[in-house]
């Protein structure tokens, strides 16, 4: 048994947690807002820690998933934040997605007060949390990496060390420029089988069973002929991701060009109120900028 802390308690933090404990870990969490922490105290047992330094001073282990760069600097290096309480010795797990320049400085700087730091970013969005099913990529040390992996074995499909700190961030930009370029072409593709007056979902049953398959179309096509979008992976956290692969690029002198079409797409969803919608609401985008029109030959 390890004692742990886990700090976030939102769509994915909540069910990791959740994991943590059922794996046989001595959990305690911490959640900005305390209804969260008392709700999942309530179903887990224990009582919530009552700030992060708080949280971290009773842990070996100490996790977060919360949101972007400032968030995570605010309960890391805040004046009541996990680096006033962390003892020489423990390890910081951040499940965040954040930039790869924050990352390696909370390392260097957790070095130096004697921690380990591991970016280890998740993907496999809120289903893949509450299965225990995600795919984890690990930057840091080999020792730190090491002492981390059995305790993400509670809830990782997959976990790999993928180089020194940062290094998860950066394999977890790879994922979201796929990520992206795979949700935009969903979007067109049943944004045109819906205008063409072609049955949508059959359709995509039968694209799915082909070259043209991916997860977003396994899991996503029902909801979005339904236009249902308040479940799973925020716009605006997708928005934050897609600036933080952007500047990345940026950095190493590259252009995506459809990564930052896919980005404006974005921005066209958080104008229509989307901010909290799922990801695969870039059909909604489509829909909106293109008039209702009905094939010749295609009764309505
Ligand atoms: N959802 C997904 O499918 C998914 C998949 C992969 C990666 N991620 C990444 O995982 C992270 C969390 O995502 P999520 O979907 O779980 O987000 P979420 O449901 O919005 O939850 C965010 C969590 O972070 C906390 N938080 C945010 N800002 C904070 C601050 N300044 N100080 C303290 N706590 C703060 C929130 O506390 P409150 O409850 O007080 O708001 C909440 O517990 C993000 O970096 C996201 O990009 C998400």
């Amino acid at each position: 048994m390890t004692e742990v802390a886990f700090l976030g308690l939102g769509v994915m933090g909540y069910p990791m947690a959740g994991h943590l404990q059922r794996a046989g870990h001595r959990v305690q969490v911490w959640n900005r807002t305390r209804a969260k922490a008392d709700a999942w105290c309530a179903q887990h047992g224990g009582q919530p820690a009552t700030s992060p330094a708080d949280a971290a001073r009773s842990a070996s282990i100490v996790l977060t998933c919360v949101g972007r760069d400032d968030d995570l600097e605010s309960v890391v290096l805040g004046p009541d934040g996990i680096l006033a309480g962390l003892r020489p010795g423990s390890l910081l797990i951040d499940h965040s997605t954040v930039s790869a320049t924050l990352s390696r400085r909370l390392a260097a700087m957790l070095q130096e007060a004697g921690c380990g730091f591991v970016d280890a970013p998740v993907s496999g969005g809120q289903q893949g949390a509450i299965n225990g099913q995600l795919s984890i990529f690990c930057g840091g040390s080999d020792s730190d990496v090491a002492r981390a992996a059995p305790v993400l074995a509670a809830y990782a499909r997959a976990q790999a060390h993928v180089g020194p700190s940062g290094s998860g961030q950066l394999a977890k930009m790879v994922n979201q420029i796929c990520v992206a370029g795979v949700l935009q072409g969903l979007s067109e593709g049943m944004h045109f089988a819906q205008r063409a007056g072609l049955d949508v979902a059959q359709v995509m049953a039968l694209v799915g069973q082909g070259a043209g398959s991916s997860w977003q179309l396994i899991n996503r096509h029902a909801t979005m002929i339904a236009d249902q979008y308040d479940h799973g992976f925020a716009v605006d956290w997708m928005r934050k991701d897609l600036d933080i692969v952007l500047a990345e690029a940026a950095g190493l002198g590259l252009s995506l060009p459809g990564t930052e079409h896919v980005n404006d797409c974005y921005r066209a969803v958080q104008a229509l109120g989307g901010g909290r919608w799922d990801t695969s609401s870039l059909l909604k985008a489509l829909q909106a900028q293109t008039p209702d029109h009905t094939p010749p030959g295609n009764p309505s």
